[in-house]
């Protein structure tokens, strides 16, 4: 794990991280602990949350805190943000993560419930975590890190249901930043593309075959591979420590995968 300039970039900072037991939250967990922050991590898998808990808390400089937390449910959520700041006295980031991407399909195959149940984590998830947090994150001049993802600004076929929910946390990223700047509270967003986490590998597993789609997801980037989940976390990273002049803005994680053409037809070149 790299520490930049060999210095500790967020030392002492408090900072939550939800869904941070795998995956993205765990490389931004990572990160923000190598860098001597205190984190408070939640997360449905209470398995890999205390396992990642003792791992890294062996490891430091800093420490990490593991609290079993359904993110779509608000007493959980609420719980979350109440036992970090008793705690640690108080709280200076909020990195909302947790979220899920369903199997790939046309609007026709999604119900009405299937929607209804993303939103609660994807959208209403991060809605309560920033609701219950600013009133602490007002206190510190703190901040809020928003993972949405690139297919909220390039779509993605297949997940209307998904793209929605992350199109709305650009959305709300960017109407909280105008609504917190005069507390001097920064709401950021970061847009991951083509991660390497459990949830990309359940994907392609899913997929009709495992190995094309892997490397459809390669080829997709201009830098011919996918991110990594501590490229993520190094982001978040400069977005707390580093990014004090900037709020509502976002940072691709993309490799470039949303520039230049590419094979977009969708008609049968025999029709
Ligand atoms: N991997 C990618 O390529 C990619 C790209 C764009 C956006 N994202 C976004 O990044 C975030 C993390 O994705 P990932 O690929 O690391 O997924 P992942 O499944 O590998 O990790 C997600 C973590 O969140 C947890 N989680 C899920 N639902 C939860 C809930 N209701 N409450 C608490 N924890 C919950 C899971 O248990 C898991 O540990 C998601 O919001 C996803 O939409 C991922």
């Amino acid at each position: 794990m790299a520490e930049t300039a060999g210095s500790l970039r967020y030392r002492d900072q408090v900072v939550i991280v939800t869904g941070g037991a795998s995956g993205i939250g765990l490389g931004v967990l990572q990160v923000f602990v190598h860098n001597g922050s205190k984190v408070v991590f939640c997360d449905i898998d209470e398995k890999a949350g205390r396992d990642v808990e003792t791992n890294l808390n062996v490891k430091g400089p800093g420490e990490c805190k593991f609290i079993s937390c359904d993110i779509s449910k608000e007493d959980q959520a609420r719980n979350v943000i109440e036992t970090t700041v008793q705690t640690y006295g108080k709280l200076d980031c909020l990195v909302n993560n947790a979220g899920f991407h369903p199997p790939h399909r046309p609007i026709d195959d999604f119900s009405t419930d299937d929607f209804r149940a993303l939103n609660e984590i994807n959208v209403l998830g991060y809605f309560t975590t920033c609701k219950y947090a600013l009133p602490h994150l007002r206190k510190t001049q703190g901040n809020i890190i928003n993972n949405c993802s690139l297919v909220a600004y390039i779509g993605q076929s297949g997940a209307v249901t998904y793209a929605a929910t992350k199109g709305a946390i650009v959305s709300m990223t960017k109407a909280l930043a105008i609504d917190e700047a005069k507390y001097r509270v920064r709401v950021n967003s970061f847009a991951p593309g083509n991660i390497w986490t459990p949830l990309w590998e359940r994907c392609a597993r899913e997929s009709s075959n495992y190995d094309k789609t892997i490397k459809t997801g390669k080829d997709a980037q201009l830098l011919g591979r996918f991110g990594t989940i501590e490229e993520c976390g190094l982001v978040c990273l400069f977005l707390a420590a580093d990014a004090t002049f900037c709020t509502g803005i976002n940072i691709n994680v993309s490799g470039g995968a949303e520039l230049d053409y590419g094979f977009k037809n969708k008609f049968d070149p025999s029709e």
